[in-house]
C-alpha cells in the first residue's frame, strides 16, 4: 500500500519550506543529495524534499516489495500477470557465457545466437559483401515499425550520430499516414535500399500497410518479386506472419514474448542501430544497459540511481500532487529522448487498476513530455517558471561537447545549470524592485522559484553511457510501477482505439449504415467521405 497519509503529512510539514531555505540550512545539500552510477551523475538536491521524506520513500519501497519484485523480474518469473509472461529485457544484455534458464530454456544462449546473426548481417551490409538484387551495394536502410519498434532504434541512431557509418543512412517510417513513407523514400534508389520491418506481433496495421507499400515500391522498380529477398529483413516474434508476408526465414531475426515493445531496443529490434553503428558499438550499448541493470539489482535502495528517480517521482505525484514530468535534454543528439521516454513511462504506468484489477486509490504515471534545451527555453519554459502548474523537470546534460564548437557547449551547459537555479530559487518581488524595476511591473517579473528538478550529467554521449541512461529510466519506471501496484508491462489501453478504427475503415466505402455511430462521429465520417 502506498503510504499516502505519510506522504501528504510530509507535504503539509514542508508546505512553508522553500528550496532556498533547504539549501541555506545545509550547505552540503548539493553534494549530499547526489548519486553516481556508471557514467551518470544524478543531482536530486533541487527537489522539495528532505531526509525524512527520502527515508519514508525508501521504507515504502521496501514495504511494497521492490527488492523482491526486482529479484522476480531478473529470475524470469511471470510478473506480467495479465499476459502471464516473464519480463526479461534484462536478459537481452547479459554477457555471453552467462546463463538464465527460464521455463527450461537458457534464454541468454538464445539471445546471443540472434545477436550473432544480426552481427553477420550488419557486417555484410556495412562491408558491401551483402548486395542488392541488381548487385549494388546497400547505402540506405529504412526501418519500418511503430511504437517500441520505432522509437527505440530511431532515438538511439539519432543519439549516436557520431558513430554512424558514413556509407549508410538510416531512415525511419512509423505513421500510417502515407506521407511518412513517401518522404522516407524520397530520393532513394531501390537497388541500394534495405528495409528492416520491425514488429513484435507482425499484426500492427500501420507497419503492415507501410511494409506492403514499400514492397510494391521496390518490386515495381526492380521488376522482380525475387528482389524482396535481398531488400527486406524482418524482426519479429511471429515467424508465421513474417513468412506469410513473403520474407524468408533466413532474413528474420527473432525475439520473445518476454520482451515488451517499449523495452525492446536491446533485442533484434535494435537491428537498424547495429547496421548504423556496427556490432562493436552495439555491444557497448548493451554493456551500458547491463551496467545499469547490475547497479539497479545490487545497490542499496537509498543509493540506487533509478530507484531514487522513481521514488522522487512518486513523492512529486502522490505527495505534492504534480501531474507531469518534463524531460529536457541539453544535448541536441538526445532530441528524441523525450518521445522515447513518453512511451516507456506512459504506456507502462498510465494505469488505473492494481495488479488485482481493482481501482487504484492514488494517482499513477505522470504526463511525460519535453524538448531539448535550449530550444524549449524560447517556447514553453515561460510556464515552467511562472505558470500556475508546477512541472518537475529532468535536465540531462553531457559534459563532453557533441560538436567541435566548444564555446557553444559552454553556453549550452551554462543554460542548463541556470535553468535549474531559476526554477529552484526564482527571484523575489523585493529583489526585482531593488533592481530598479517599476513596482507596478514587479509582479510580472517575479519568479516564485521552489520548482523541482533533477540534473543528470553524463560524461560523454557514448554507446555505453547511453545504454546506462536508458536502462536507468526503465528501472525508474519499474520502481514506480511497484509502488503504484500496477502492471507496467501490459498496454490494454491501446486496444479499443484499434478496434474502432478497424470498424471505421470498413465503413469508408459503404454508406456508413453498418456501424452504430454517435452523431458526432457519424458527421465527421460523412464529411471525410464527401471529401474523398
Ligand atoms: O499499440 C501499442 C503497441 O502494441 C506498442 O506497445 C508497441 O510498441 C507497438 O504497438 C508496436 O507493436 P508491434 O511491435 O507488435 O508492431
Amino acid at each position: 500500500m502506498l503510504p499516502l497519509d505519510t506522504l501528504r503529512g510530509h507535504a503539509d510539514r514542508l508546505a512553508g519550506t522553500t528550496l532556498a531555505s533547504l539549501f541555506d540550512a545545509d550547505p552540503r545539500r548539493g553534494e549530499r543529495m547526489s548519486v553516481r552510477a556508471g557514467e551518470l551523475y544524478l543531482d536530486y538536491s533541487k527537489n522539495r524534499l528532505d531526509d525524512a521524506v527520502l527515508a519514508d520513500l525508501v521504507d515504502a519501497a521496501e514495504r511494497a516489495g521492490l527488492p523482491e519484485r526486482a529479484r522476480a523480474m531478473f529470475a524470469g518469473e511471470h510478473i506480467n500477470v495479465t499476459e502471464d509472461r516473464s519480463v526479461l529485457h534484462v536478459a537481452l544484455r547479459k554477457p555471453a557465457g552467462e546463463s538464465l534458464v527460464v521455463d527450461g530454456v537458457d534464454v541468454v544462449a538464445q539471445v546471443h545466437e540472434v545477436l550473432g546473426r544480426m552481427a553477420e548481417l550488419a557486417t555484410a551490409v556495412r562491408s558491401g559483401q551483402w548486395r542488392g538484387h541488381t548487385g549494388e551495394r546497400i547505402t540506405h536502410v529504412v526501418n519500418i515499425g511503430i511504437g517500441g519498434s520505432d522509437l527505440g532504434p530511431r532515438m538511439v541512431v539519432r543519439a549516436l550520430r557520431r558513430y554512424v557509418d558514413d556509407g549508410l543512412t538510416v531512415r525511419f517510417v512509423a505513421n500510417v499516414d502515407g506521407a511518412d513513407l513517401e518522404s522516407a523514400l524520397e530520393g532513394l534508389d531501390p537497388q541500394r535500399t534495405l528495409f528492416v520491418v520491425c514488429s513484435k506481433t507482425f499484426t500492427t496495421a500501420e507497419t503492415l500497410a507501410n511494409a506492403t507499400a514499400a514492397r510494391t515500391w521496390l518490386v515495381d522498380a526492380l521488376g522482380d518479386d525475387a528482389a524482396v529477398a535481398r531488400h527486406f529483413v524482418a524482426v519479429s516474434t511471429n515467424a508465421d506472419a513474417v513468412a506469410e508476408f513473403g520474407i524468408d526465414q533466413h532474413n528474420m531475426f527473432g525475439f520473445w514474448d518476454w520482451v515488451g515493445g517499449r523495452y525492446s531496443v536491446t533485442s533484434a529490434i535494435g537491428l537498424s542501430v547495429m547496421l548504423a553503428v556496427g556490432p562493436d558499438h552495439f555491444g557497448e550499448l548493451l554493456a551500458g544497459f547491463h551496467d545499469m541493470d547490475e547497479h539497479f539489482r545490487t545497490a542499496p535502495l537509498a543509493e540506487n540511481l533509478p530507484v531514487l528517480l522513481g521514488l522522487i517521482g512518486v513523492w512529486e505525484r502522490n505527495g505534492l500532487g504534480m501531474q507531469s514530468l518534463a524531460v529536457l535534454p541539453y544535448a541536441q543528439d538526445l532530441e528524441l529522448l523525450p518521445a522515447y521516454l513518453q512511451q516507456l513511462d506512459m504506456e507502462s504506468n498510465g494505469k488505473s487498476v492494481t495488479l488485482d484489477g481493482e481501482p487504484v486509490g492514488h494517482d499513477t504515471g505522470p504526463i511525460v513530455w519535453g524538448q531539448p534545451g535550449t530550444n524549449g527555453q524560447h517556447a514553453f519554459y515561460q510556464l515552467l517558471h511562472q505558470g500556475t502548474t508546477v512541472v518537475p523537470c529532468d535536465m540531462i546534460a553531457v559534459l563532453a561537447p557533441l560538436s567541435g564548437l566548444r564555446s557553444q557547449h559552454d553556453q549550452l551547459l551554462a543554460n542548463c545549470l541556470a535553468q535549474t537555479q531559476a526554477l529552484a530559487f526564482g527571484r523575489s518581488r523585493q529583489e526585482v524592485v531593488d533592481s530598479g524595476v517599476d513596482p507596478a511591473l514587479a509582479g510580472h517579473r517575479t519568479f516564485p522559484g521552489n520548482r523541482p528538478s533533477n540534473t543528470i550529467l553524463m560524461s560523454e554521449l557514448t554507446p555505453r553511457a547511453l545504454g546506462q541512461l536508458i536502462a536507468a529510466y526503465e528501472h525508474k519506471v519499474f520502481t514506480q510501477g511497484v509502488l503504484w501496484d500496477v502492471n507496467s508491462f501490459d498496454q490494454w489501453g491501446v486496444e479499443l482505439g484499434k478496434t474502432l478504427a478497424r470498424a471505421l475503415v470498413a465503413e469508408m466505402d459503404g454508406d456508413g449504415a453498418g456501424a452504430e455511430l454517435d452523431s458526432s462521429t457519424r458527421r465527421l465520417l460523412d464529411l471525410y467521405r464527401q471529401a474523398r
